[in-house]
């Protein structure tokens, strides 16, 4: 198998799925973007891609340490990191006890659906570490966007809204969970680059250590309050129950609310995919030209077919058009990565109403 440079072997016994590789070249940008030393950890590794992948592409990964629970993905790690030239240790068992015994600056989490029972594990391998980074994985995707709402307050301990930025809230949702761990282990949460792709949500994020650090973080969560009758939405501290229209509404949350993305770090990642040929380079060029758009926007966005419905227009206007409308009025308007029929934006819900 060939997955960007690196000559790998599968098996039939061990997880391997192409479609995630533009979430390894996106991940892989950010270890490289974060540009310090690394000691990283791909602590679910099947494979060994990711670790591998990461090694290769980047100068600044010292080492990899392979963690897999099942005897075949760790010889299959085994076989496939000799062949490359890393620095590397393979370690066959389970994250929840070997995190006790491993230390990492970079530590990759990447189950089968929820990281949820896994992040007390993740933080225990910053143990020793004043500044580390987190790199997180979410397949329960139904789970955190809305459909399985008991599912998300017992996995979550948030709920989510089943409506159109329903993606974001997941993600959002997901960043709260890492924060409330984080901070119960004295670290301050600081996302460097978030995303919703496919079937999966993903976040990289650095994590430093200090009581002050942890409690700002708890300062930026809350709500996404929602009213389902005339689709207005707002960040709050706690939601009101009711909207200006007289109906009640609905919300999200508790979520992060800061940013998920940092415009730097970003730009870091755009200037190494611009050196690197990734089979999905073009993609990712517009996926971080989106990502870094959405900073400094509210935390959610407005799907264009449903305002047109709201405003009760029968057609829909281009989506430049109606980004042109709300420009020239003075608010700040972009794209999202997570839906390509939506749009944010900081002007006031009856002002998007009129564009
Ligand atoms: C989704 S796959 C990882 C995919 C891989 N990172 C990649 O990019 O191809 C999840 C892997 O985690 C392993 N795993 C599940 N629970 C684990 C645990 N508690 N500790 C360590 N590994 C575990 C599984 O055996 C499986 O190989
Ligand atoms: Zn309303």
């Amino acid at each position: 198998m060939k997955e960007e440079n690196i000559d790998f072997s599968v098996s039939k016994n061990v997880f391997y799925n192409p479609d995630m590789t533009f979430c390894r070249s996106m991940s892989s940008l950010a270890v490289g973007a974060i540009g310090k030393k690394l000691d990283v950890c791909d602590s679910f590794c099947a494979s060994g891609i990711r670790g591998l992948r990461y090694a290769a592409e980047n100068k600044n990964v010292k080492s990899v340490t392979f963690i897999d629970i099942e005897k075949a993905a760790a010889k299959l790690a085994e076989k496939n990191a000799k062949k490359s030239k890393i620095k590397y240790k393979v370690v066959e068992g389970n994250i929840s006890r070997l995190a006790f015994e491993i230390a990492a600056d970079f530590l990759e989490v990447d189950p089968f659906g929820s990281p949820a029972p896994y992040l007390y594990d993740a933080f225990r391998f910053f143990n020793p570490k004043k500044t580390a980074y987190l790199s997180v994985t979410a397949t329960d995707v139904a789970v955190l966007c809305g459909g399985k709402t008991k599912a998300c307050i017992k996995n979550y301990h948030s709920r989510p809204l089943n409506n159109e930025f329903t993606h974001e809230t997941g993600l959002r949702i997901m960043v709260k969970k890492i924060a409330e761990t984080a901070a119960e282990f004295n670290m301050g949460i600081k996302p460097l680059a978030s995303f919703s792709d496919r079937h999966y949500l993903k976040t990289i994020l650095e994590v430093k250590r200090g009581a002050e650090l942890a409690y700002e973080s708890m300062k930026s969560l809350g709500y996404i309050e929602f009213c389902p009758s005339c689709g207005y939405r707002e960040a709050v501290k706690f939601p009101k129950g009711k909207c200006s229209c007289g109906k009640k509404t609905d919300y999200a949350g508790p979520l992060w609310l800061g940013e998920i993305d940092n415009v730097k770090f970003i730009e870091k990642m755009e200037k190494l995919n611009e050196k690197r040929n990734y089979l999905h380079k073009r993609e990712i060029t517009k996926f971080l030209g989106l990502m870094k758009g959405e900073t400094g926007m509210p935390p959610y966005y407005y799907n264009v077919h449903l305002l047109s419905k709201r405003k009760g227009k029968g057609y829909v206007p281009k989506m430049d058009e109606i980004i042109e409308k709300i420009r020239k009025k003075g608010y700040k308007v972009s794209r999202t990565h997570f839906s390509p029929v939506s749009i944010k934006t900081d002007a006031p819900y009856k002002v998007i109403l009129r564009s």
